[in-house]
């Protein structure tokens, strides 16, 4: 059911998943936790763009896989068109499935290498007991840009590009017309030459479906300018979130500007002198006090070691969390 109301849409609020690491020494009882998603805050709007920025550790899969119920959350709530979907049965989630769907970062490993791309995008309608399965296919296929639909039905996963089988598998997303894709580095393993075609074919998708995009990358470089909004991550937490100008232009948080700061861009306003970051690269079994990103902070002071900063807000669409923002120095 479609609700006219965008700011019901998707709500994460509070949301934490922390995994267990084993004892911290061979007769110590502790048991260690990763801190993979530590309270997150964030509101996705109907057919928005979002992309979700972070190294590599920072929680960004995770986070994905807690919105497709593929793990189950610590703590916190996730709210889908006003209904909570945090903790659901087996019948309940596959009814969800329909709605959000995911796109994962190699398309080698997600497609059957045993299956033709017919039987791989009629799948999931077999799965939800869909009908007209050969238009849907066809239309999935040809929204996906594999045109026309029939020269790819028969064909298997290795006779395609690594480009195509991106596609397969968004087509494979698409046949169950969800209300979200969350698309983890799907561009990560492709050539470069064709990243800009896929994220292309994504920022044609919000318009053509009015899907709604949560686009997770490492690289804030390849956010492909068709985001509407930036969320950077950092140790579990998200750090910052505004408009792509509010992020590209004015950057609040110092890891948010040592990100910007190593991507080559063309346009003078916006280059940055390279921040490079200092300190050891963050570990989520042992969360730093204070600031999580103070060790590694250029800018940080003595009381970042101590307070944990709040999401402090800029405008109406910025918010960063740091101390520096806050003002109190
Ligand atoms: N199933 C799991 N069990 C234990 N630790 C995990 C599991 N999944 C992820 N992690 C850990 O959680 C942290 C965040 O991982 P992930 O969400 O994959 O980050 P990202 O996608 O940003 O690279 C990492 O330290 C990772 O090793
Ligand atoms: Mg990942």
């Amino acid at each position: 059911m479609n609700n006219p109301n965008a700011e019901n849409f998707l709500e994460i609020r509070g949301l934490k998943k922390y995994f267990e690491a084993g004892n911290s020494t061979l007769f110590s009882r502790e048991t260690r936790q990763i801190h993979a998603v530590d309270d997150v805050n964030l509101t996705l709007r109907r057919s928005e763009v979002i992309a979700l920025v972070g190294e590599s550790g920072c929680g960004k899969s995770t986070l994905g896989l807690l919105l497709m119920g593929l793990e189950d959350p610590t703590a916190g709530t996730v709210t889908f068109e006003d209904q909570d979907i945090t903790h659901l049965n087996d019948t309940q989630r596959k009814g969800l499935r329909r709605k959000i769907q995911m796109v994962f970062q190699d398309p080698y490993e997600s497609l059957n290498p045993t299956q033709t791309i017919a039987e791989i995008v009629t799948e999931p309608l077999l799965v939800h007991g869909i009908g007209e399965r050969e238009e849907r296919v066809k239309k999935a296929m040809e929204d996906a840009g594999l045109k026309p639909a029939e020269v790819y039905l028969g064909r298997y996963p290795h006779e395609l590009s690594g480009g195509q089988r991106q596609r397969v598998v968004i087509a494979a997303a698409l046949v169950l017309e969800p209300e979200i894709i969350i698309a983890d580095e799907p561009v990560s393993m492709l050539d470069v030459s064709i990243r800009a075609e896929v994220i292309n074919l994504l920022a044609d998708l919000r318009i053509s479906r009015q899907i709604a995009v949560i686009f997770i990358t490492h690289d804030l470089g390849s956010v492909g300018f068709f985001a509407d909004r930036v969320a950077v991550m950092y140790l579990g937490r998200i750090v910052e979130v505004g408009t792509m100008l509010d992020v590209l232009e004015k950057p609040q948080h110092p890891y948010t500007k040592a990100l910007l700061s190593v991507i080559p861009v063309p346009n003078p306003r916006l280059r940055h002198e390279r921040i490079i970051l200092q300190g050891e690269t963050p570990n989520p079994i042992n969360v730093p006090s204070g600031c999580r990103f103070h060790p590694r902070c250029p800018a940080a002071f003595d009381t970042c070691k101590l307070s944990d900063p709040p999401m402090t807000t800029l405008t109406k669409t910025h918010q960063a969390a740091c101390l520096l923002v806050a003002g109190s120095k």
